[in-house]
């Protein structure tokens, strides 16, 4: 049976601003989201809600639904966006789902992130208020990501004819995890999901984890699916192959000469264990004084959440840790690490085309499509080195050379490897690599979710 579909996420497709002349103008968003659901929605009638991130979005939102870059889109004001985006959302759930919270000092749940959550729930709640009302009879409704873990249960009070589907492109913090949250707020949350008519993830183990904290800490069975997202191939290699790319491609090539190349692309963020990975390569250039002045580590990171102190923070960190490096174990003609933190993505591309080693070691991920882009574009046979925490372990792991993203000296040991192999090797691990990166697309994550919402 074919649905009219609604989604909703946090941020949407498309971002506003306001003119001089008052009039709207749309620019396309980034992000992971956009990736894995932009190309099946675009063109299409279904209807994307979003919530209104900044003042031009604001505007949009008084107009109702606006057709923008093939979309449909409805931005919508939420109540107190610092305390549903900041606070909970992304200090507290992405901490949770993510492993990331330093259990001596945080969490703290006081009054402040009580009123928080408060904020949160209004949120969600009026998510699900704009889904009521914009939603067409028996219409599938995709929810999207922790940002909106309540809406499944408040939209159905308000619309059972609807089939709600809600997918983490997070990990799920299993019942450990979700015990750390006072009992109420975690008997809503997992409730407020429970309520979907189906939960996807990325991974078994995601999907796993939240079925044994239904179970444990509310005694219900919820109805699981698993859908790894495809990287959209057609895109990226497009941007692979645009002027701006190569351009870029020049630049390195000049600078990183006939050295060989590591790479890692991320926003900096915490859970991708950037820190560790120049620890590595640290430990890499002392215990493999032969590598040193023939390898070096490009680092292509752009900016996150730097409204949060501990983004912040952990940017300093590694800024200063690189410094140490490159001030250590630099010569005359090499600087060991190229870092680069400008939000620039045909650059991204660009090193992705050029690397020798592909370094993707996150603590947790959802995913993670750059060890999927990567393969499709790299055009030197590359490596690549993959975090078994990753959840796109499930499908890479076998191929990739898998480490364990909290051992710096056995990642050293997986970058030396993989520095090491002989290009017959190498031609061998970079096809299997890229015919598992390439055998999901964003259309069959798509389906699923359609299929999902028949369950
Ligand atoms: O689920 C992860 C995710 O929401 C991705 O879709 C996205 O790439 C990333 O987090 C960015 O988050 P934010 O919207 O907070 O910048």
């Amino acid at each position: 049976m074919s649905r009219p579909v609604v989604l909703a996420s946090n941020r949407g497709p498309v971002s506003f601003t306001v003119g001089d002349g008052g009039e709207l103008q749309t620019t396309r968003g980034g992000g992971g989201l956009i990736t894995v659901v932009g190309r099946a929605l675009s063109g299409t009638d279904a209807l994307w809600i979003a919530a209104a991130l900044s003042d031009g979005d604001r505007a949009a939102a008084e107009r109702g639904v606006i057709e923008a870059e093939g979309y449909r889109v409805h931005t919508i004001v939420v109540d107190d966006l610092a305390s549903y985006y900041d606070v909970i959302s992304n200090s507290t759930l992405w901490f949770l789902h993510h492993g990331l919270f330093d259990a001596a000092r945080r969490p703290r749940f006081d009054r402040a992130w009580r009123a928080a959550w408060e904020s949160y729930r209004r949120v969600n709640e009026t998510y699900a208020r704009a889904l009521a009302l914009d939603a067409p009879e028996g219409a599938a409704v995709l929810v999207q990501d922790y940002h909106l873990s309540l809406v499944p249960g408040a939209l159905r009070a308000l619309r059972p004819d609807l089939r709600v589907v809600h997918f983490h492109h997070t990990p799920f913090g299993g019942p450990d995890a979700l015990r750390m949250l006072p009992t109420d707020v975690a008997t809503e949350l997992l409730s407020g999901l429970a309520a979907a008519t189906a939960c996807g993830f990325h991974d078994q183990r995601w999907a796993s984890a939240f079925e044994a904290s239904c179970r444990e800490l509310i005694e219900v069975t919820p109805t699981t699916f698993v859908s790894p997202a495809g990287a959209d191939a057609e895109d990226i290699r497009s941007v692979a192959a645009s002027p701006a790319c190569a351009s870029r491609l020049e630049s390195l090539d000049e600078r990183v000469g006939d050295r060989k190349l590591i790479v890692r692309v991320d926003r900096i963020e915490l859970s991708k264990n950037i820190a560790r990975g120049f620890l590595a390569y640290d430990d890499l250039l002392r215990e493999h004084p032969e590598w040193r002045e023939r390898v070096v580590f490009g680092a292509f990171v752009y900016p996150s959440r730097e409204g949060l102190a501990e983004y912040l923070a952990y940017r300093q960190e590694v800024e200063g840790l690189i410094a140490r490096i490159n001030e250590e174990w630099a010569t005359p003609g090499w600087t060991p690490i190229l870092y680069d933190a400008r939000d620039d993505f045909p650059r991204s591309v660009a090193a992705l085309r050029r690397y020798d080693v592909l370094l993707v070691n996150p603590v947790r991920d959802g995913l993670n499509l750059v060890a999927k882009e990567g393969p499709m574009v790299n055009e030197r046979d590359g490596v690549l080195a993959l975090s078994r925490e990753s959840g796109v372990a499930g499908e890479l792991g076998r191929v990739a050379l898998e480490l364990n993203p909290f051992d710096v000296a056995g990642t050293a040991d997986v970058l030396h490897r993989a520095l090491s192999m002989d290009a017959g090797e190498r031609a061998r691990h970079a096809a299997a690599v890229r015919e598992r990166a390439e055998a999901r697309t964003p259309d069959d994550w798509f389906a699923d979710q359609l299929a999902a919402a028949e369950t």
